[in-house]
């Protein structure tokens, strides 16, 4: 035999001599949820290991994982009911528990990059990402409210806006706001692919922000869709954003390839928190080796073409010493 593969497979310094991916901190984005309170600290029961933080909390944790190398936090909030209303105003009122979390986490570490989830379901009464009308979901009537939290949140301090709501025309009105008010350079990271999906589960149950009726399907992309995937990715590019989102993760490598190949900006895939209460489950049964599972999880975006990961398993992956 003239070629024989396993001859750079026979040592570890050959291995990895010839390891073509490698995943670091820094392409890491840690999802943090928060809540209102003090001193507050609950563990999600369909994500263990990852918590509801009050601010106080949540600035104890970002100091933790910025010791760890670890310096960019997407952030979540899980909002009051009483507080939630069908136009999402929550979203953009001032002094609002969101807001306060981004402009602490600004304010204590300003070398930290904060991105910022653009949606209306974690303050809509309806629990839906727009504006709804009998029944229906309304998208260019959302895209004003989409426009004033982007507002908000940068004047906050956010670094990176991130729209997850799938409106049509969502990256090109929020980036014209932005720069109206003077917020050239605050970056938009855009749900290009987001797929209308059964692994979202465990992040409503974060949030309490499932839909009070119906599903996502008439704006969240089709799971069996691939092409549909270039048009969005089309329309975000050419609207201005800076990063195109792949979301979930790992059912949808395929499409990360295919954006991989079809822009030049930067992919980002969504490890969700289905994704992450699956592979914690098994581990928890003995059924995975965790390190393993987690480490070639993470190291599979990287291959595909993801240059920067939102994932759950960030802070420990560090922690452990596992990169
Ligand atoms: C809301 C939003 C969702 C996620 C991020 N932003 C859920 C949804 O669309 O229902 C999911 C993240 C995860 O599952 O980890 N616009």
């Amino acid at each position: 035999m003239l070629q024989r593969p396993r001859r750079n497979r026979k040592s570890e310094v050959i291995r990895q001599m010839v390891q073509e991916t490698h995943v670091s901190a820094t392409n890491l984005i840690f999802p943090l949820f928060i809540v209102e309170g003090n001193n507050q600290k609950t563990e999600v029961s369909s994500m263990p290991g990852i918590f509801r933080y009050s601010v106080d909390n949540l600035l104890r944790e970002v100091e933790s994982c910025m010791n760890l190398g670890l310096k960019a936090f997407d952030l979540f909030p899980n909002i009051d009911e009483a507080l939630k209303d069908k136009y999402a105003t929550e979203s953009h009122r001032e002094n609002s528990l969101y807001l306060r979390a981004i402009s602490e986490v600004k304010k204590h570490f300003p070398e930290a990059c904060v991105v910022t989830d653009v949606a209306m379901d974690p303050y809509s009464s309806d629990g839906h990402d727009g504006i709804v009308e009998n029944g229906e979901i309304l998208n260019d009537e959302t895209l004003e409210v989409l426009a004033k939290m982007a507002i908000a949140h940068a004047r906050a301090g956010a670094d990176i806006i991130a729209p997850s709501d799938m409106m049509d025309g969502r990256v090109g009105y929020i980036r014209e706001a932005l720069d109206k008010e003077g917020f050239t350079n605050v970056s938009i990271m855009s749900y290009t692919a987001k797929y209308a999906s059964a692994f979202y589960g465990p992040f409503r149950d974060a949030l309490g922000s499932a839909p009070k009726f119906g599903d996502k399907k008439s704006y969240q992309m089709n799971p069996a869709n691939q092409r549909e995937a270039l048009i969005e990715a089309r329309l975000d590019e050419a609207e201005g954003a800076d990063f195109l989102m792949v979301k979930p993760g790992l059912p949808y490598l395929d499409v990360i390839k295919l954006l991989k190949d079809s822009t030049e900006l930067p992919i980002a895939a969504y490890n969700v928190s289905g994704e992450y209460a699956m592979v914690k489950a098994a581990i928890q049964n003995g059924w995975l080796n965790e390190q393993r599972a987690i480490t070639e999880v993470l190291t599979s975006f990287k291959r595909a073409g993801a240059t920067s990961i939102l994932t759950y398993h960030a802070k420990e992956v560090l922690l452990n010493k596992w990169l």
